[in-house]
């Protein structure tokens, strides 16, 4: 399992305005929009590409065009569907599906309560969003479905991440090529609530509000 961490002043400054309290809801999803779309770059650097003949006003060349069949963007509900319009703005054709994962506030454990996917994942590069990777139990359990659809690849896109999910997705994915985490930090820890330290808080509640 492959492991980035985007190190870029302006992936750096955005963070830091999401970590604030004070950031306003509006504010904190436009930052969430434009910090993936950042993050989005690094992740799709070895997206498969094939050939095209290219006819410029000038002459005919030879380009690149992304492989068919084209990838699918996965964004986990709910608070991954605020990373869905940064992904999708460099990647307008991809197609999406949804997996709807909730995780036990008292046993942590992953709940899955939705699965919307195109029919045909085998062969296909996965795209999966998620703001914050913490125990790691609904990422494992989500790129588990997807190899398991035959997935060709997945690549997780999170804004934070703690050591203890990415040493737990590691232990569980550590030697496959296939599978990918892009992150705009490795924070502290986790607290006791499972709650990433400094971290942003309830990346749900403040995209959408508590519920
Ligand atoms: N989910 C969140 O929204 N925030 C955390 O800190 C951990 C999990």
């Amino acid at each position: 399992m492959r492991v980035f961490v985007a190190d870029h002043p302006l992936i750096a400054h955005k963070l830091t305005l999401l970590r604030d309290e004070a950031t306003s809801q509006p504010t904190f999803r436009q930052l969430v929009e434009e910090l993936v779309t950042l993050l989005a770059y690094e992740a799709t650097r070895s997206i498969r590409t094939e050939s095209v003949e290219v006819r410029t006003p000038v002459t005919t060349t030879t380009g690149i065009r992304l492989a068919r069949p084209l990838p699918i963007v996965v964004p986990i509900l709910r608070a991954g569907l605020g990373m869905l319009e940064g992904m999708t703005r460099l990647l307008p054709t991809a197609e999406v599906g949804f997996l709807g994962m909730q995780r036990d506030e008292e046993t942590l454990q992953t709940i899955t309560y939705a699965r919307r996917l195109p029919e045909d994942v085998a062969g296909r590069e996965c795209f999966m969003l998620d703001p914050m990777l913490a125990t790691g139990g609904t990422l494992i359990a989500g790129i588990t479905y997807l190899l398991e659809r035959g997935a060709r690849n997945v690549t997780v896109i999170c804004l934070l991440a703690a050591p203890e999910g990415l040493s737990l997705l590691s232990t569980t994915f550590g030697g496959r090529d296939d599978v990918a985490i892009v992150t705009a930090s490795v924070d502290e820890r986790l607290d006791e609530k499972g709650y990433i330290v400094p971290g942003l808080g309830d990346a749900g509640d403040r995209l959408y509000g508590v519920v």
